[in-house]
């Protein structure tokens, strides 16, 4: 298994583009295969968790041509997949599972899904309750409400669904199942999540609305659908890879990065929320927005970071960056609190017990909380071997840290950034 030497030291000074989008590249990929004709994606993320959609959807009768400058899907309508010929492999990827359960409650065949042991023990009760309610029965074959998961479709009922977690993933679910019911389906959260799904079913031809309510609870509702309309779908750069070398420029110093083209829909945003509470120099320019996207080219300075709370209504539009910003806040001067984030142990890895042990290990004063995590800032970090657990998030978070740490560090495991970010470590190497 791959280790990588991490060497402090250096200013990271140019410019880069980051991959595709990951949550907007899965959604293409399946709106793209449920839609008539053909949608062109470009600036796809090639990355393994999106490899994995892909494959399903081929094993589902899609014809998916992988071309140097952009992906086509061939749709086959909204009723068009076939039966797969077998077990569907979601690997290491919870949007695979989650949001392909929605498609594949509404379908008329059975289908079975499973992933790697992460993907396999994280909670899939979350959407078989709602799908469930909805007339399709799924089964946790192992009885512990993980995949792998078998999935009898039903007549699908609209429901309202009030959904006791803030996640896309559940939303999508239920409202890609929604496209196949009778009637209208609505799914509450109590705070509101990231929204690609209802900006992408919008572009594709399906009757959306979403209300924001007092108090940041919010509703989304989608119509029965008769066909969607494939589209021509631009990715922008995923401001969860950005978020890294975001936090290299600020951490280290004498750093000016600008990175190109990053997605900054505000349900996604939220990091950039929190470096600036933070303390941190950052502009963005060149904005513009396709296909309800927003996105912009982010400049980013070596800055002298305070502590801050993070909680409540910002935690789901910055739920994959909590990693990298405990990373920042251990470098940073004062206390951060990080609460309400209790998503965070239902993760690739239990997040709150991986970066509390990568923390400590280098040397920062961090306390787990039920949910999130308590850090001393100030702590000078010293380099050390860190265990990602094959969660890519964690790598890369502690790769950052080595940078800005004395001494060097060693990411077990590094080769797991490819679920998100496969030239994660080569775009280090150039700009160090
Ligand atoms: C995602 C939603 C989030 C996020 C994940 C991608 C999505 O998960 O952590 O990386 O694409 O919808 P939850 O819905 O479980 O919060």
């Amino acid at each position: 298994m791959s280790v990588r030497k991490i060497t402090p030291g250096n200013h990271l000074r140019g410019e880069l583009t980051v991959p595709g989008d990951k949550s907007i590249s899965h959604r293409a990929v399946m709106l793209g295969s449920i839609a008539q004709g053909t949608t062109e994606i470009t600036n796809f993320l090639t990355g393994a968790d999106c490899l994995s959609t892909i494959r399903c959807f081929r094993q589902m009768g899609v014809s998916i041509e992988e071309r140097p400058d952009c992906i086509l899907v061939h749709g086959r309508g909204l009723r068009g997949l076939t039966a797969p010929d077998g077990t569907m492999n979601t690997g290491n990827s919870g949007t695979t599972t989650r949001l392909m359960s929605g498609i594949l409650a509404g379908q008329r065949f059975s289908s079975l899904l499973s992933g790697d042991a992460s993907l396999n023990s994280r909670p899939m009760k979350r959407i078989m309750d709602p799908l469930g309610q909805m007339g399709a029965r799924i089964i946790s074959v192992n009885g512990n409400g993980c995949a792998p998961l078998s999935i009898q479709p039903g007549d699908l009922h609209g429901i309202a669904y009030t959904s006791p977690v803030a996640s896309a993933q559940v939303k999508s679910a239920v409202l890609l199942a929604g496209l196949y019911a009778d009637g209208e389906t609505s799914v509450t959260e109590p705070v509101l999540s990231r929204n690609h799904t209802e900006l992408m079913l919008q572009n594709f031809g399906a009757y959306v609305m979403t209300a924001l309510h007092p108090g940041g609870s919010a509703t989304a509702y989608v119509e029965p659908c008769q066909e969607l309309y494939g589209q021509q779908v631009f990715v922008p750069g995923d401001i969860s890879s950005a978020a890294y070398f975001i936090a290299a420029a600020l951490l280290t110093p004498d750093s000016e990065l600008l990175i190109k083209n990053v997605g900054t829909n505000f349900t996604r945003a939220g990091f950039l929320k929190v470096c600036e509470a933070m303390g941190a120099d950052i502009t963005l320019v060149n904005k513009t927005i396709e296909g309800g996207e927003p996105r912009a080219d982010i400049l980013a300075r070596s800055s002298a970071l305070k502590g801050t709370v993070i909680e409540g209504e910002l935690i789901p539009t910055l739920i994959d960056e909590l990693p990298i910003l405990a990373v920042m806040a251990a470098l940073a001067e004062g206390t951060t609190v990080i609460r309400d984030a209790a998503e965070l142990k239902v993760k690739e890895t239990n997040r709150i017990d991986t970066v509390t042990a990568g923390l400590a290990t280098m040397g920062a004063h961090v306390t787990p909380t039920e949910d999130g995590m308590i850090i001393e800032g100030g702590s000078c970090l010293t380099g050390a071997r860190i265990q990602s657990h094959l969660d890519h998030r964690i790598a890369m978070a502690f790769a950052v840290a080595g940078l800005a740490a004395h001494g060097e560090t060693f990411i077990e495991d590094s080769q797991c950034v490819d679920v998100s970010y496969p030239e994660f470590f080569q775009t280090l190497d150039q700009l160090a």
